[in-house]
């Protein structure tokens, strides 16, 4: 299976890096091929609503997001891991989203679909949030919700962490470690 996952947090060994490490640790590397893309350190411009997309399908810029674009359509499963940041995605995640704008266009406007594969298309969000409120949970939820569909990804499974703050403290979590690495092995199960 093709593997695209995308870490959306500024920390390097932060607490979305350390979970999203886990769940690829569930993959296994024989049949399996996973791309990682750590979007801090992308050339991702932001998304200039200039109508381009619409009649095409496909963003007028060329950046880093060419290359996500193409991982995207061949992807069977799409794992995105943010931080909560003011009750959302980081701005990271948020500016790759946005770019799949052209994606909702060809979906949408032009009713072409991405494909799915012989076994189909799921996703996983992974989210981690320093604070106790759920409302972060539910809005970075709603934006991911989003994102997947319009990239022909139907289903998804959402693992999310609350009080969790400074960087690595997601080690100290009881649980979070093991059910990241399951939801990993999960994900590439038929
Ligand atoms: C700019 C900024 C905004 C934040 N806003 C929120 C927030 O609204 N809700 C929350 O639960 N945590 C918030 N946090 C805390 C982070 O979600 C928390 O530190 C998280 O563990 C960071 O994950 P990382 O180590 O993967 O970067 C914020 C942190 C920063 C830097």
């Amino acid at each position: 299976m093709n593997v695209v996952a995308f870490q959306g947090s500024p920390r390097i060994e932060g607490n979305a890096d350390i979970l999203l490490a886990e769940t690829l640790k569930g993959i296994p590397e024989s049949g399996h091929e996973v791309r990682l893309f750590r979007l801090n350190f992308m050339n991702i411009k932001t998304c200039q609503d200039c109508g381009g997309c619409e009649k095409t399908g496909k963003c007028v810029i060329n950046d880093d997001m060419d290359e996500v674009y193409d991982a995207i359509r061949g992807a069977d499963r799409v794992i995105l891991a943010s931080p909560v940041f003011f009750f959302a995605l980081t701005a990271q995640s948020k500016a790759m989203i946005d770019r799949c704008q052209a994606f909702w266009c060809e979906k949408y406007l032009l009713k072409r679909s991405i494909p799915g594969g012989p076994v189909g298309r799921r996703g996983l969000l992974l989210l981690v949030g320093g604070m106790k409120k759920e409302v972060g949970v539910q809005c970075g939820e709603a934006t991911a919700k989003a994102f997947f569909r319009t990239i022909s990804v139907p289903e998804h499974e959402t693992l999310s962490f609350l009080g969790v703050d400074a960087k690595g403290a997601i080690l100290e979590h009881p649980t979070a470690l093991r059910q990241a690495y399951e939801a990993g092995k999960k994900l590439i199960s038929a």
